[in-house]
């Protein structure tokens, strides 16, 4: 079919973009907040606006202290640097973002290895796996210094793992004598979506990583949160990394703003995921992973990604392609359902044109 044949229903200037939930743009009640902030040097006194943050954050997480980072790769990484020494390797989910999408700076950063825990059921590893996967002591192996943790889960297809999953794998990391760091980049979603506590989540954890940039719809930042001798050094290492901000409370305010009014209506981009994965699923022989929260991974038949990627994009719907088989697309704040549901017939359409 080509695009002169699309259905007269979808308008023919249809623009959404569903690459990421990073794409929203701050709304003018956010950049009012943004404009209003007070502020002051946090690297000299402190910012009061990133303070107010850190304790709203450190108290929604029940820890004893929150610090704000720039990006949620460097509190990752802050904390990986805090809670390992060279030499020594982390164990991780084989998909976790730490290992595939923050440039090798376990390595670089921190001198530490990742070994690749892998799901022996389900999308994402479970306690079992990580079990199997912890080596006997021995002189010729590397030390385990860090267990880490990402919930809601971004190569998996945004999936949950529910909070009994995720304390039997703290239990298995603290009987290894190892911390745990839990990147909670969407903790929000998975909250919201399961209707546990972030702070029983947040248990299950040493240090978590929340981030304010994808469902909350702030335009940048991050939060650290964890006991207080454990952020203090994560301190100095934001320091290290170059991440010490001055008049941050500018940024400080969208997320403050974003977790009080954005936090809640995550409901709705699950249910437009759901809607999204309803619409596509089986299009063109594609198969979608039933979405948990906000992620729509969508396999394809055959290594047709890039073709279905600028497809869809010249149809005026931007997706990303995950591999040459999978594609992803995100639901967010700037994606009412209306739109979503446009987007499901264009892709749906894409699919068939493309993939069979
Ligand atoms: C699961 C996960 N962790 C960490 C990050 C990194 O966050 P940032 O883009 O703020 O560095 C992302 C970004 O998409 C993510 O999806």
């Amino acid at each position: 079919m080509s695009p002169a044949s699309v259905a007269p229903d979808i308008a023919s200037d249809f623009v959404l973009d569903l690459r990421s939930d990073t794409v929203t743009r701050p709304t003018r009640a956010m950049r009012e907040a943004m404009a209003n902030a007070e502020v002051g040097d946090d690297v000299l006194d402190g910012d009061p606006t990133t303070r107010a943050l850190e304790a709203m954050v450190a108290e929604r997480l029940g820890k004893e202290r929150a610090l704000f980072f720039p990006s949620g790769s460097m509190a990752n990484q802050a904390a990986i640097w805090v809670h390992t020494r060279p030499g020594t390797e982390l164990l991780c989910d084989a998909e976790a973002h730490v290992y595939h999408w923050e440039i090798a700076a376990v390595a670089g950063l921190c001198g530490v290895q990742s070994r690749l825990v892998r799901p022996s059921t389900g999308p994402v590893m479970r306690a079992a796996d990580l079990r199997a996967t912890l080596r006997l002591p021995s002189i010729h192996a590397p030390e385990p210094s860090l267990v880490c943790l990402e919930n809601t889960h971004n190569g998996a297809g945004g999936a949950i793992t529910p909070v009994g999953e995720l304390r039997a794998l703290r239990d298995v990391a603290r009987e290894a004598g190892l911390p745990v760091h839990l990147d909670g980049a969407r903790l929000w979603n998975a909250s919201v979506a399961s209707g546990t506590s972030l702070a029983a989540f947040a248990d299950c954890a040493d240090t978590v990583m929340v981030s304010f940039s994808k469902g909350l719809g702030a335009p940048v930042g991050a939060c650290l949160a964890g006991p207080s001798d454990v952020i203090g050094q994560a301190h100095r290492a934001r320091k290290r990394f170059g991440g010490g901000m001055r008049q941050s409370g500018v940024l400080a305010a969208a997320a403050l703003h974003g977790l009080t009014h954005h936090l809640d209506r995550l409901a709705d981009d699950h249910e437009a995921a759901r809607a999204l994965a309803a619409a596509v699923d089986g299009a063109g022989g594609a198969r979608v992973v039933p979405p948990d929260t906000n992620i729509v991974m969508i396999d394809l038949p055959t290594p047709c990604g890039e073709q279905v990627v600028s497809a869809a994009a010249a149809r005026g719907l931007r997706l990303s392609m995950w591999h040459a088989s999978r594609v992803r697309a995100v639901t967010h704040l700037d994606a009412p359902m209306e739109r979503v549901v446009q987007a499901g017939r264009v892709l749906a359409e894409v699919l068939e044109e493309t993939c069979r």
